[in-house]
């Protein structure tokens, strides 16, 4: 599929250029500085966006150009340090600014293809200490501000375009419109959608496995179940889907995770495994050795089931699993091979069971496997669900893990997300949980006191789970979360709200 290839050289913001590019129906793919014209040409990339970074061109060991870049001929939309290094590289100069700019800017625009077709003010997100202080033959300035005479420039002979600001970033409001010209400007189809990506997926997967069978691992998360649908749009009923009941997933999860997909088609394996998680995690507290406990047994599980299934139906050649593009990008990143981060595995199965790997989420974000699983029939309710835990509610219930406090934690969560359904609020909440303390306190409740538990309740924002910031519930709301859990479970006599934000703290409690 064409595409539009980012050389990344190391700016925090180098996934979100990807990201807002496939927001314009456009296939994009992450690469590094040593990308060669024979990759370019195996991506089918129709543009090169080169991305910001820390460091300075005329540091030591600063990467340069991807060797054939400009020979290569397809347009070229340097940010910042690609910028600087286009500058430096076509007979241009760069140096340090006398102030380092940060923050918004308003540029001033002259002429120009990609900045002059867009009306209006063009306020921009600038981070840069050094900057062009001479265009290259061939370029014209076509913006700057106070700080930065060359904030913009372009050879539109040979479509070569940099910016100095960050087109890719919420703080530079008509940086879309900016990249969709750019794009445009290119002419690279607008080709990557829900159904195109299905259809490219469904081909690719057909091809791989043949007349062999899949096996795939269902969670119940929204991620494996696409995945499941997915397959079995692609193989039918040669798909193989277990899915392991943990014991520890929410209130009438696995009946409806259960329904919805059996109701779209699939042949599920569904395994009752959760009392075999249950004695793996008696008298465990540590929340590590819980974690440990979890994988281990549902690694037994699987396999069990995996035999069992191989036994009755015959051989199973591939394993199926639900790899994201950020998980691909991050382990490139760390050792410089695309292996895979490994809580994400399914790492850890015995040797008589050597599956190949299947990954037909390589390539995607998370919201865009949301997008299949819509267009895949997903119940919205489903697919919209808040990120949860591998290890679910076991990590939620502070000390150890009996069926009791599951059962009670269980009623307590259900209480709360289903208000926060109720008010309008759950799809403006990034994440919300309920954790069961070892607290007990004195409470009152009718004629007599009680010795009860605590619990806490802690919803965040959040853009990705690495930093978050506790979420301004109405106090209205809060009230009656709290009245209701308290009057409907009776092992409950005391709530708190969690308003510790991330960092310091983290979103579970563990
Ligand atoms: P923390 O608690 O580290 O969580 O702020 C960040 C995000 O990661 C989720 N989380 C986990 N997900 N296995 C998972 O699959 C885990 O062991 C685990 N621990 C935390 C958490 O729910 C939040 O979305």
């Amino acid at each position: 599929m064409p595409s539009v290839v980012v050389v990344d050289y190391g700016s925090q913001y180098t996934r979100l250029i990807t990201r807002r590019l496939r927001e314009l129906h456009v296939y994009s793919v992450i690469e590094t500085p040593a990308v060669t014209p024979e990759r370019l040409r195996a991506l089918e990339a129709r543009a090169v966006v080169l991305s910001g970074g820390p460091g300075s061109v005329y540091a030591a060991g600063a990467p340069g150009l991807p060797v054939g870049l400009l020979e290569f001929g397809v347009p070229v939309l340097a940010i910042c340090y690609g910028m600087q290094l286009l500058a430096r590289e076509l007979g241009g100069s760069v140096a340090p600014s006398s102030v380092r700019e940060y923050g918004k800017a308003v540029l001033t625009r002259q002429e120009g293809t990609l900045l002059g077709g867009i009306e209006g003010e063009f306020v921009a997100w600038m981070s840069h200490g050094d900057s062009v202080a001479e265009v290259p033959p061939g370029f014209r300035v076509t913006a700057s501000t106070a700080d930065t005479p060359v904030a913009a420039m372009e050879d539109p002979a040979r479509r070569l375009f940099g910016l100095q600001f960050h087109p890719e970033v919420r703080h530079t409001p008509k940086g879309l419109a900016l990249l969709d010209r750019f794009v445009a400007e290119a002419g690279v189809p607008r080709d990557w959608t829900s159904e195109q990506i299905i259809e490219q997926a469904v081909d690719e997967i057909r091809a791989r496995v043949g007349d062999e069978r899949v096996l795939l691992g269902i969670s119940g998360g929204v991620d494996s179940s696409t995945l499941g649908l997915l397959l079995h749009r692609a193989i039918g009923q040669r798909l193989v889907a277990v899915f392991v009941d943990n014991g520890l997933l929410r209130l009438g999860e696995v009946d409806d995770v259960e329904r919805a997909l059996r109701g779209l088609g699939l042949d599920l394996v569904v395994v009752d495994a959760s009392e075999r998680f249950s004695s793996a995690l008696a008298g465990v507290t540590d929340p590590e050795r819980k974690r440990k406990a979890i994988g281990g047994a549902f690694i037994e599980v699987f396999a069990a089931e995996a035999r069992r299934v191989q036994d009755e139906r015959g051989d199973i050649r591939f394993l199926a699993q639900g790899t994201l593009y950020p998980d691909v990008i991050e382990s490139a990143g760390a050792d410089g091979a695309a292996t895979i981060k490994s809580h994400h595995n399914v790492g850890g199965l015995p040797d008589d069971l050597a599956f190949e790997l299947i990954e037909p989420f390589r390539n995607l974000f998370k919201d865009e496997v949301r997008d299949i699983a819509d267009a895949l029939g997903m119940p919205k309710h489903l697919r919209d669900r808040h990120p949860f835990p591998g290890p679910g509610l076991a990590i939620r219930c502070l000390g150890e893990v009996t069926a009791e406090r599951l059962r009670v934690l269980r009623q307590v969560d259900d209480v709360f997300v289903s208000s926060l359904r109720e008010f309008g609020l759950y799809e403006e909440t990034w994440q919300a949980l309920a954790v069961l303390t070892p607290l007990r306190s004195v409470g009152v409740m009718g004629d007599g006191r009680t010795y009860a538990h605590t619990v806490a309740l802690r919803a965040v924002n959040s853009v990705d789970g690495m930093t978050a910031d506790w979420a301004r519930l109405p106090h209205d709301f809060l009230a009656t979360v709290s009245n209701r859990i308290v009057n409907s479970v009776p092992e409950v006599n005391r709530v708190v709200y969690d308003i510790t934000s991330k960092p310091p703290g983290t979103i579970e409690w563990e």
